[in-house]
């Protein structure tokens, strides 16, 4: 037995020199020490040992017991040690590295267009509109003096969500709101997205926005609303920029017209952009019909005013050379970024 003991020690040592984690040293004790363990089991068979046998026999088998967990101890707090060591240097952060980049964004062309218009507009004094993007046919065609066959109500033309409430075919609407919610001199413009059954090719979108300009006061004539539009072209396209009005027909204006610009790439000549003729269509515009300002319960006697309203893609595409709409909506940051 004296034997059995010195081996068991033995294999103590040996075994938790090997062990590299609690649990390897856990299982050692177990082996050794635990209900079945062998040193446990000579302890227990010292019950058939005569007195002399058994006290000396005793005296070792609890010293090797008592070296046995002081080693057990030892190992055990050494390879805690360890384990926290080694989770630490897994843990480290080196507050040194560089930081991942987060490259910063730009705007979209097509808000650095409505920011360029708003820009124009709000130091000629003009304030910003705003209007829903749903809106009712009352306001998008009724108040605005569209004729009930007028085409554009048509179903293919609009987008209807019911008979009554469509996504806004233009950003005119919020000239019949402002005029029922302020009282004149009224001086706003509105940009905003518009919607139309439109499939889409390089020249059109289903969804787009406008630009829409409201002003409204007493003795406003022809001549402001020409004024006014040609300040912004020039401030817009530069002080070269010519422009002219070409009689049209809009449901509520009267009169009605376009607005045409000098071809800023060309000053005129023609090219490719003004497609030879040397201007370029940008807007519509008119006196504000007074149906429109009846609406408003405006006191027509008294007050004129004008509206206009311009694509706000097309001008995009005029200003900076691009030739399909469609790059727009792509969301290609090759694309976006190049607009600052
Ligand atoms: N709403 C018109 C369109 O979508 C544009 C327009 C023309 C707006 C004349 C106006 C205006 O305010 O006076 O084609």
């Amino acid at each position: 037995m004296q034997e059995q003991l010195t081996k068991i020690l033995q294999e103590a040592k040996e075994q938790l020199n090997k062990a590299l984690t609690p649990g390897d040293a856990e299982e050692v004790r177990i082996r050794l020490l635990g209900k079945k363990g062998s040193l446990t089991e000579i302890l227990r068979s010292m019950g058939t040992l005569g007195p002399e046998e058994r006290k000396t026999l005793g005296l070792t088998a609890n010293a090797v017991r008592s070296e046995i967990e002081g080693l057990l101890e030892s190992k055990f707090s050494q390879l805690k040690e360890l384990q926290k060591e080694m989770k630490f240097k897994a843990e480290r952060i080196d507050v040194t590295e560089p930081g991942k980049q987060i490259p910063p964004g730009s705007k979209h062309p097509i808000t650095v267009t409505i920011d360029e218009i708003s820009r124009v507009f709000m130091s000629m004094g003009y304030s910003i509109a705003e209007g829903p993007e749903v809106e009712t046919v009352f306001f998008n065609f009724d108040a605005l003096n569209a004729a009930p066959n007028h085409p554009s109500r048509d179903m293919t033309d609009t987008f209807y969500i019911s008979d009554a409430v469509l996504l806004r075919t233009q950003t005119s609407p919020v000239q019949a709101r402002t005029l029922l919610a302020q009282n004149p001199p009224i001086q706003v413009i509105s940009p905003g997205r518009c919607f139309r059954c439109d499939s889409p090719d390089a020249t059109h979108s289903p969804m787009f926005h406008q630009v829409e300009g409201l002003l409204v006061d007493e003795g406003i004539s022809m001549a402001d609303l020409k004024g006014t539009l040609d300040s912004f072209a020039k401030q817009l396209f530069g002080s070269n920029a010519k422009t002219k009005f070409r009689p049209h027909f809009f449901p509520f204006t009267e009169p009605s017209a376009e607005m045409d610009v000098s071809c800023f790439k060309c000053g005129g000549a023609g090219c490719r952009v003004c497609k030879g003729s040397g201007w370029i269509e940008i807007l519509g515009c008119g006196m504000v019909h007074p149906n429109v300002l009846a609406v408003g319960g405006v006191d027509t006697e008294k007050y004129t005013g004008f509206a206009f309203g311009m694509g706000v893609e097309r001008i995009a595409m005029l200003k900076y050379g691009v030739d399909d709409i469609r790059l727009f909506y792509e969301n290609d940051m090759r694309f976006i970024a190049q607009f600052k």
